[in-house]
């Protein structure tokens, strides 16, 4: 089978996408499928081949005209972190052209995208807890520390709406450092004009795997983030040795089953398909578990938690990339 590994992107986040990109095209059984990397890039999308030369996507139908053939995808496998392959437009587009891929639809792609969006269709989703927040437009930001100062209290995390890896991200942990914090996030490259403010949440963190099977959800052991930095930032997550990752997470039976039960009721009510990661924290003092975020397309660098997570779950990453595709072409 023809796959078209999709990676690149218009976000900071596009250097992610290179590396989750690189390690998926290693795992990826050769024997099987043929895989062609496909860079999206602002101005041209492209495959480079094995001669240095640079093969532009004819975007009519997605094909790729390479010297005298043209090869026809059965398969997007989409690595591209953020905007346009995290958000719901290439989705958009794969679907208007007629060809699958690994992930959620548009629909469930853009909602996920936008933090604050998503916590409201969450927000009654029994044993799951949001975390008190304000979300922020482009044209509020004169009147926008009042609205936060009114309605929450410190430390603060602010945080591009629509971002990825803790890029443009802060904690606020006292006033004076609002306002740059808020001008931060305005400013991340394409995620939105949006900003969300949330109330700290003091805990520990978690972030669990979830894919389907042909049998129902499964969800991978739970990793946990111990981190000496503020939070788990850009640094933190890329930079070998900067954090201690534990996979499979230590909790208890109680907590496990109910970080897996709220697991499985995220990606039903969202609505997704493939593999996405959800990023959790418990409260310490209530034992709470509280929603961070969801990603639908979850790194997979050497550092990232789904690789961790596989092979704690007794898995190759080759395998689980193969029964991605299968699940995604069934
Ligand atoms: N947004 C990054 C790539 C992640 O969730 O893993
Ligand atoms: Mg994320």
């Amino acid at each position: 089978k023809k796959i078209a590994l999709v990676t690149g992107g218009y976000t900071a986040e596009s250097d992610v996408s290179f590396k989750s990109a690189e390690f998926v095209h290693q795992q990826l059984d050769k024997s099987q499928y043929e895989v062609y990397q496909i860079t999206i890039a602002a101005d041209s999308w492209f495959h480079v081949g094995d001669n240095g030369v640079r093969y532009p996507v004819n975007r009519d139908n997605f094909t790729l005209p390479l010297d005298g053939h043209t090869i026809w995808f059965d398969l997007a496998f989409i690595m591209l972190h953020g905007s346009p392959g995290e958000d719901g437009r290439l989705q958009g587009y794969l679907d208007m052209v007629g060809v699958p891929y690994t992930s959620c639809d548009a629909l469930t792609s853009a909602l996920t995208m936008n933090k604050a969006y998503t916590k409201a269709v969450l927000a009654d989703i029994p044993d799951l807890h949001l975390a008190k927040s304000v979300l922020l437009f482009d044209g509020q930001r004169d009147e926008a520390i009042d609205l936060i100062q009114r309605e929450l209290s410190l430390p603060y995390f602010v945080k591009p709406n629509a971002g990825g890896s803790s890029i443009g991200m802060s904690k606020v942990k006292v006033e004076e450092e609002l306002p740059q914090a808020i001008e931060k996030a305005f400013n991340a490259e394409n995620t939105g004009k949006q900003v969300i403010v949330e109330e700290f949440v003091a805990g520990r963190e978690f972030s669990v795997g979830v894919y389907r099977r042909p049998d129902g959800l499964f969800v991978l052991p739970a990793s946990e983030v111990i981190t000496e930095r503020e939070f788990f930032d850009f640094e933190a997550k890329y930079v070998p040795g900067l954090t201690k990752e534990v996979t499979p997470a230590e909790l208890t039976e109680k907590q496990r089953a109910r970080i897996e039960r709220l697991v499985k009721a995220i990606y039903t009510r969202l609505n997704c398909k493939g593999m996405v990661r959800i990023d959790f924290f418990l409260e310490s003092n209530t034992d709470r578990f509280y929603f961070i975020e969801i990603n639908t397309i979850p790194g997979q660098t050497e550092q990232s938690f789904i690789p961790q997570q596989v092979r704690a779950a007794g898995m190759t990453e080759t395998a689980f990339y193969g029964e991605l595709i299968e699940q995604s072409l069934a």
